[in-house]
């Protein structure tokens, strides 16, 4: 069965080996499993009650990423806090399954619609793709209103990992960056970017496609010694449309995760934000017009 409704809170939508879990609470997706592994994150405290964001998963920030002085909307708008519409189960063949999300005003909380009065439609479309496996997520954005509206979008992945501390990001040398810690912009020097400590960056305007690996540890013999050699295997690839170029990547770290009321103490180890997005500048949408972003991660097969 491509799509499974038994579950009040949850869509499960299916492809030959590959499950999604998409929450109508944000349209937010909690689980993706090629093979039998879990390639998305959500922290052992996540609230999966919809009364807050879900701490994991991938939730959608819209109207706006981050924080924004002219908005008094939380941070990342309140497309993560709203109660979605399932449409359908658009495409079912050989090669994918898709299901498709819809939200309207109506949908968003009171308290959080009348910050920002706009007439609007979103549909995020999650696909599962086969040979090789691959997890697709669109977001459209409409302006239903009469008036023009701008808006900044983002899909704020969260990819599990086993150990962060092994784990590197490429594609992103010489590409420059907002570091929110130090309010500054930096130019990426490395062609594979660690991170041993907090990380909170905007990458603007990446080219190409972004890597995830880690490395690993291997015990190899030869002429009967032992030797351990260390070696990168990459777990994830994502590619993105031209229209979402930004990527941010975040991990809290340890102390900031203790601060973390939905964060467990040690879960900082265990993910890695790569987020696809365009943060920068606000895109202006007049009456009637759309706009569509997407990103396409492969999980790539040890
Ligand atoms: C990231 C931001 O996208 O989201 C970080 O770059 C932020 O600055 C993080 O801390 C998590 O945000 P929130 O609102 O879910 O705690």
């Amino acid at each position: 069965m491509p799509v499974d409704l038994s579950n009040e809170k949850y869509v499960v939508l299916s492809h030959d080996n590959a499950h999604a879990t998409i929450y109508y609470y944000g349209a937010t997706l909690t689980s993706w499993v090629v093979e039998g592994k879990e390639r998305i994150f959500v922290s052992s405290k996540a609230i999966l009650d919809g009364s807050k964001a879900i701490r994991g998963g991938i939730p959608l920030a819209f109207p706006h990423f981050g924080t924004v002085e002219s908005s008094k909307l939380p941070q990342h708008g309140f497309a993560r806090n709203s109660k979605w519409t399932f449409v359908g189960l658009t495409f079912e063949n050989a090669n994918e399954s898709t299901a498709v999300f819809s939200l309207t005003p109506e949908g968003v909380p009171a308290e959080l619609s009348e910050l920002w009065p706009f007439g609007f439609k979103l549909f995020y479309t999650v696909s599962l793709l086969s040979s090789p496996a691959r997890l697709r997520t669109s977001l459209r954005v409409v302006n239903t209103d009469s008036k023009e509206w701008e808006f900044t979008a983002l899909l704020h992945t969260y990819f599990k990992v086993d150990d962060i501390t092994k784990v590197g990001v490429s594609g992103l040398q010489s590409t420059t960056y907002f570091d929110k810690p130090t309010q500054t912009h930096i130019t990426e020097e490395s062609s594979r970017v660690t991170i041993n400590s907090e990380v909170d960056r905007a990458y603007l305007k990446v080219r190409g496609e972004v890597l995830v690996d880690q490395l690993v540890t291997a015990t190899v013999e030869r002429h009967g010694i032992k030797f351990n050699e260390e070696g990168l295997v990459g777990l994830l690839k994502i590619r993105k449309s031209s229209s979402m170029s930004d990527v941010v990547v975040w991990n809290l770290w340890e102390e900031k995760a203790k601060a973390m009321a939905d964060m467990g103490d040690e879960d900082y180890l265990r993910y890695i934000c790569v987020e696809v997005g365009a943060v920068e500048p606000f895109i202006k949408l007049g009456p009637g017009e759309s706009w569509e972003g997407f990103q396409i991660v492969e999980a790539i097969e040890e």
